[in-house]
């Protein structure tokens, strides 16, 4: 149990933290966590606060109670809108997508999506925000936009594009159907799933080993990966090699040196198989 010290309450998010690891929690579980624009709200308040927080190594996002988010709040974020007038849509869509989509797909620290139960719609924009995803076997996901008369919107449709292929998205996206962890991690819209019982540990364990790599270079790893995939083959290598050198400037070799020291003079790791110890890894270890 983490200590009053080491968590942050609002009105519909809570952060729990445990040697290096946020565990941040979409707490509305009484409304299955549908992300409402409060929500919303905190929740971009909460990652921006984490971004700079020393405590915060590595972020998992996941939902309180049987829910991971069921998606936009149908009443609160649909419907009470309306009318409302464009400015106010606007501002609400905005602190939605700042979150969801834009600062967790370049968060300074690795982040991981530990999908502990109903999943669905405008949910997957976090999801697939995160770098890497766990979920719970008995989890339950669903595109069910179309079961309520709307499309994929708010970049879900761009998510599911990045992470499922052609026919299974499209299945998805026109049937509304629901499917489990299993058959998600079975597509790559998450890593893997794990019996419920076992996710926290297993995301715990991968937080583990995310925390014993160098923060920068981690941080340009899963930046270049991102930002390559939709650049030709000329400007992905210049903006590669660029990043590298940038990198290298910032820290002046020090990860790299490390790790080359560790295997070639001093015979203590072989970095296919194992991981340097750099000094600059998690405070908190
Ligand atoms: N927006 C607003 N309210 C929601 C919600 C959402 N997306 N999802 C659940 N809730 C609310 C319900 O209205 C209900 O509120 P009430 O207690 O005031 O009546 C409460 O959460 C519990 O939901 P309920 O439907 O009774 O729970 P359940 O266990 O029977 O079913 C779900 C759970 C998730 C399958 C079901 O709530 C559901 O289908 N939600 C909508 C999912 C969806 O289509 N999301 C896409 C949005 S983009």
């Amino acid at each position: 149990m983490a200590s009053e010290a080491d968590i942050i309450r609002k009105e519909t998010v809570y952060v729990e933290f445990e040697d290096g690891v946020a565990w941040v929690f979409m707490n509305r579980p009484e409304k299955k966590n549908a992300m409402s624009p409060q929500l919303n709200r905190d929740m971009l308040e909460v990652i921006d606060q984490l971004e700079v927080d020393d405590r915060c190594q590595v972020l998992v996002l996941t939902g309180a109670g049987e829910s991971f988010a069921a998606g936009m709040d149908l009443k609160e974020y649909f419907r009470e809108l309306d009318g409302k007038g464009r400015q106010a849509t606007i501002r609400s869509r905005r602190t939605a997508y700042d979150w969801q989509w834009h600062r967790l797909m370049f968060y300074e620290k690795p982040t991981i999506a530990m999908v502990n139960g109903w999943c669905f719609g405008g949910a997957f924009s976090p999801l697939v925000g995160c770098d890497l995803a766990i979920a719970a076997d008995e989890a339950q996901f669903g595109l069910s936009e179309i079961n309520w008369g709307i499309i994929p919107a708010g970049n879900v449709t761009k998510a599911v594009a990045l992470t499922m292929n052609w026919r299974q998205s499209l299945y998805y996206i026109m049937t509304g159907l629901p499917f489990d962890g299993k058959k998600a991690a079975e597509m790559g819209l998450v890593n893997e799933s794990v019996p419920r019982a076992q996710l926290r540990q297993r995301v715990r364990q991968l937080c583990d080993l995310l925390l014993s790599k160098d923060p920068d270079v981690l941080k340009a790893a899963k930046d270049c990966f991102k930002r390559v995939r939709d650049m030709p083959l000329d400007v992905s290598e210049d903006y590669i090699t660029s990043k590298l050198e940038q990198m290298f400037h910032i820290n002046g070799m020090q990860a790299r040196n490390e790790g080359m020291k560790q295997f070639l003079e001093d015979k203590k790791i072989r970095p296919g198989l194992e991981t340097a110890k750099f000094t600059k890894a998690s405070k908190a270890k």
